[in-house]
């Protein structure tokens, strides 16, 4: 049996350590359509396993925890956002991924934290009206960053939510006394702390951005999961790395969800024994494929124009 093991920055690097690849998002989406494998383990959360199980229907995909769920999902009731999504109907539906299998299939596109903008700024110049879920907070930073009108659906990401910008710009001025400081933010954050951040993406463009950088700098905050500190800090013992503060000014912020992706749990996955994603029907499959298989295609396409 070829077993594949994606896992998602946000959990321990233990657990990274057993994963033949480490990604955000998109580049674990982009690998699971890539790779072929029997068994697919996900050390991450339920909706990156069932866009795996969407992306390859005919490949047995595990979860090690049943529980492994998001925010994003549970506050998205579906009844109420397929009222929403009908009262729009004229609107192009883009969806962030975080969000159900079933969320999927009322969706034009889905997007990630690292393409969301190149696509929704694309529908725009297609003379496009867009409605946007289930991020509360991206969505608001997208209408602010860009001027759009979008309706926004209500749910946040309870890990990112609470950065706290008062908190943040105390650290900040104080960390400024001594040099240069500066605040890269994932969009899961309230619109307040993105406002400040020097640069905003996705895990793996923080990291990129980290890995690159140049500067000066006395410290470097932080607002994401407290996970992706260690992979920068492997990257650049060199700066002062720093997790942004929440509201009780504790610098300190895991996502409960990513890390029951235990050693112990991804191990027995390997051996197939966890959370099967064996429970999505055809329909609901033939109709989430189609915005996912979407936004890979608009993805691969940039990152092939961007080699040459
Ligand atoms: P990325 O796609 O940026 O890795 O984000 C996933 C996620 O769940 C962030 O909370
Ligand atoms: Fe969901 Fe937030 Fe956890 Fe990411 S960090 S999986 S958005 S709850």
């Amino acid at each position: 049996m070829n077993t594949l093991t994606l896992a998602h920055y946000y959990t321990t690097l233990d657990v990274q350590a057993m994963a033949d690849y480490v990604g955000d998002s998109l580049e674990l989406a982009l690998i699971a359509q890539r790779e072929k494998a029997d068994r697919i383990v996900f050390a991450g959360v339920k909706f990156m396993a069932e866009t795996t199980k969407i992306i390859n229907p005919g490949t047995q995909v595990i979860l090690p925890d049943e529980t492994s769920t998001c925010s994003l999902v549970t506050q998205t009731d579906m009844d109420a956002l397929k009222q929403w999504r009908e009262q729009y109907s004229d609107h192009v539906h883009v969806s962030y991924i975080n969000s159900s299998a079933e969320h999927k299939t009322i969706s034009d596109w889905i997007v990630t934290s690292r393409n969301v903008d190149d696509i929704i700024a694309e529908l725009y110049a297609q003379g496009e009206k867009v409605i946007f879920s289930p991020d509360r907070n991206m969505g608001a930073y997208l209408n602010y960053q860009y001027g759009y009108d979008m309706p926004v659906w209500n749910a946040v990401c309870e890990v990112h939510d609470k950065f706290k910008d008062e908190q943040i710009t105390y650290m900040m001025d104080n960390a400024r006394a001594e040099g240069n400081v500066y605040l890269l933010a994932h969009p899961e954050s309230p619109l307040p702390v993105l406002k400040q951040a020097d640069f905003v993406g996705s895990t793996k463009q923080m990291l990129d951005w980290v890995k690159d950088f140049n500067g000066e700098a006395h410290t470097v905050f932080i607002a994401t999961e407290e996970g992706l500190l260690h992979n920068m800090r492997q990257l650049r013992a060199d700066i002062n790395l720093q997790l942004a503060p929440i509201y009780s000014g504790c610098q300190c912020n895991a996502c409960p969800y990513m890390k029951r992706n235990t050693v112990e749990l991804v191990k027995k996955a390997q051996q197939g024994i966890g959370f099967e994603i064996n429970y999505l029907d055809e329909d609901t499959i033939s109709k989430a494929v189609k915005p996912i298989k979407r936004m890979l295609a608009f993805s691969k396409k940039q990152m092939e124009k961007n080699v040459t």
